[in-house]
């Protein structure tokens, strides 16, 4: 049985690797895409998830903008890393379909309520929200959802801040609401995340299959390889989105540690931390784990192995 997952993203350039990813991989049913605010603003994420479908041939699987801007702070876009368009580099394709009409965060809701307890998992790779909005709104999504798998944080590390990752530093509150929920949460951050870099091998390997959605990679990562190398000094792009998605895929592609994740709040300097305790075994109770390290080479296989899957799509 393949794994039913939402993924609410903010598409943004390793979003779209984990779109493709999904979207190739026999082991993922994608049920739905929600689009949040986040490396650019709600109407270019979306816009870009829309042009994105065509590309990947996602020709049924809804796609619903959710909510315009994080719960409390200001809007906070990153075109240092994605560009103005939120995606830029590659000549975007005209969408083939409208947005869903529903609100982002409604299709999250009537989506794990419509199917059996325990069967859907919830993929975020942008700010998180939606989800929080959507675990206010109807609590009882809260026991019906099988994990939330986010790509977020960093228990040792920030990109946003010396210690806060973009994602969670953009809507620190909606991430606390998140983390301090009943469901299991798996935290793919930035230890993890920065052993998944395109380097020039995999590059290579990704451009050899010669389909017109792997050219589409290809150019996504030489723009957001250049992006990382200006501003934040990385030879190859740490391609973060997609270990998410790898993760519902194969969970031995990675190992993981429970322990309890909070996150900060109200620190002048710290805001948007993930503050992980690893001093003593974790509790019972504990409901948060955290990834720790990559088996690359799978990873890049799982990659690889669904862009040749997804092979060459109609225009
Ligand atoms: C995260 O921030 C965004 O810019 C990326 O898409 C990724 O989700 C990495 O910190
Ligand atoms: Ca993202």
């Amino acid at each position: 049985m393949p794994h039913k997952i939402i993924l609410d993203c903010d598409p943004g350039h390793d979003d779209v690797i984990a779109l493709l990813l999904a979207q190739g991989s026999p082991e993922i049913e994608l049920l739905a895409v929600t689009t949040v605010v986040g490396n650019q603003t709600l109407d270019k994420v979306t816009r870009n998830a829309l042009a994105v479908a065509r590309v990947a041939g996602l020709a049924d699987v809804p796609i619903a903008a959710g909510c315009p801007r994080p719960l409390v702070r200001d809007i906070e876009v990153a075109p240092a890393i994605h560009g103005e368009s939120g995606l830029d580099g590659p000549e975007l394709p005209k969408p083939l379909r409208d947005v869903d009409p529903r609100h982002g965060v409604d299709l999250i809701i009537e989506t794990v309520m419509a199917h059996e307890p325990g069967t859907v998992t919830l993929v975020p790779t942008g700010g998180l929200t939606n989800i929080a909005m959507a675990v206010r709104r109807e609590p009882r999504i809260a026991e019906r959802v099988k994990e939330v798998v986010l790509m977020g944080g960093g228990y040792h590390t920030g990109n946003w801040s010396a210690v806060a990752e973009f994602n969670i530093k953009i809507d620190p509150e909606a991430a606390h609401i998140v983390f301090n929920e009943r469901w299991p949460v798996v935290m793919v951050g930035l230890d993890l995340t920065h052993q998944a870099l395109a380097t020039p091998d995999v590059v290579a390997r990704i451009d050899a299959l010669g389909t017109r959605p792997a050219k589409f990679v290809v150019e996504l990562l030489d723009f957001f390889g250049r992006m990382y190398r200006e501003s934040q000094g990385f030879d190859s792009p740490p391609v973060h989105d997609p270990c998410a998605v790898a993760y519902v895929i194969d969970p031995s592609v990675m190992t993981t540690q429970r322990v309890p994740v909070d996150i900060e709040l109200s620190g002048g300097l710290t805001v948007g931390m993930t503050v992980a305790d690893f001093r003593a075994p974790a509790p019972p109770e504990c409901t948060t784990s955290v990834a720790v390290q990559l088996d690359r080479g799978k990873f890049w296989d799982l990659i690889v192995d669904a862009l040749e899957r997804i092979g060459e799509v109609e225009a």
